[in-house]
C-alpha cells in the first residue's frame, strides 16, 4: 500500500466521527478567514488534496468558485455527492486541474498534503499551481511538518485538541489503535516528508513565489507550519 491507496481506503486516522467533524470544521473556519484576508471580494480558489472537506460550504461562501481536488476516487465520490447542490463547488481529479485556465486562480490551498508527496511530486505541483495562479495570487501550504517532529508531538497535539473538543476517551483509544494501524506502518516504511522553515522558503523562492511563514498554522497542530507564497511576476530561472 502507498499513501494514495491509503487515503482511498476507509482511513481510520480520525479517532471518532466527532474528531473528524471538528477537524474539518476547524480547517474550514481557518480557511474561510484566510481567503477573506488574502483575496477580499469573490476569489476563485483551488483546495488541492481537500480530503472529505466536510465543512467546505463555509469556504465556498467566501468564494466565487471553489475547486476541490483529491487524488482518492472514493473521497471525491463522497465530496461530490455531499456538495452536488452547491453551484460554487466543482470536484476535480488531479489530472483535471490542468483544464483550469492559466492565470485564473486567486488562491491555491494545500493543507496537510505535502507530507504525503515525494519531492518530485511537490516540484511538479509547484509548477502547476504557479501556472494556474494570477500574478500576486496566493499559494497556502499548511500543516507542513518540520524536521525533527515525530509521532509523539502529533499525539500531544491530538490529546489537547481532544480535551477541548470533548473526545478525549476516543482519542486515547484511537492512539492505541493507531499504534497497530496501516497509518503507523506506512509512516514507518514510506515516511512523511518534512521541511524546515528556511528550506521551504528557499524552495518557494526558487519556484517563483514571494513567501513568508505565517505565525499560526491552519488547524489544531501548532507544531506544524503554514506558508503564504505570492506568485511573483518574474519568470522562473532554470535550476
Ligand atoms: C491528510 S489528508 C488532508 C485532507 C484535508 N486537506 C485536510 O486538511 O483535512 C490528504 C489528502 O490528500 C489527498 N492526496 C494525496 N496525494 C494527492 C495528490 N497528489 N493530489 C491530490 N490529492 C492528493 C489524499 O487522497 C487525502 O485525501
Amino acid at each position: 500500500m502507498n499513501w494514495r491507496e491509503y487515503w482511498n481506503s476507509d482511513t481510520p486516522i480520525y479517532v471518532s466521527e466527532r474528531h473528524k467533524l471538528l477537524h474539518y470544521r476547524g480547517i474550514a473556519s481557518d480557511l474561510a478567514a484566510l481567503v477573506a484576508e488574502l483575496a477580499p471580494g469573490d476569489p476563485i480558489v483551488l483546495d488541492h488534496g481537500c480530503g472529505e472537506a466536510l465543512a467546505a460550504e463555509r469556504v465556498a461562501a467566501r468564494c466565487e468558485k471553489l475547486y476541490l481536488c483529491d487524488a482518492a476516487p472514493n473521497v471525491r465520490a463522497r465530496v461530490e455527492a455531499r456538495l452536488a447542490d452547491n453551484i460554487k463547488v466543482t470536484v476535480l481529479a488531479p489530472d483535471e486541474v490542468d483544464a483550469i485556465p492559466d492565470g485564473s486562480l486567486d488562491i491555491v490551498v494545500a493543507n496537510s498534503l505535502l507530507q504525503y508527496l515525494t519531492r518530485l511530486e511537490f516540484d511538479g505541483l509547484l509548477v502547476e499551481w504557479r501556472a494556474k495562479l494570477k500574478v500576486g495570487g496566493a499559494l497556502v501550504l499548511a500543516d507542513i511538518i518540520p524536521s525533527g517532529t515525530g509521532a509523539a508531538t502529533d499525539a500531544g497535539a491530538l490529546l489537547r485538541f481532544a480535551a477541548t473538543g470533548g473526545f478525549l476517551a476516543a482519542a486515547l483509544a484511537g492512539l492505541a489503535r493507531t499504534a497497530l494501524s496501516d497509518y503507523r506502518k506506512l509512516r514507518g516504511t514510506l515516511g512523511l516528508a518534512r521541511y524546515d522553515e528556511g528550506e521551504m522558503l528557499a524552495i518557494l523562492t526558487a519556484a517563483g513565489f514571494d513567501a513568508v511563514r505565517r505565525p499560526r498554522n491552519i488547524g489544531h497542530n501548532q507544531a506544524r507550519m503554514t506558508f503564504i507564497a505570492r506568485k511573483s511576476g518574474d519568470p522562473v530561472k532554470a535550476a
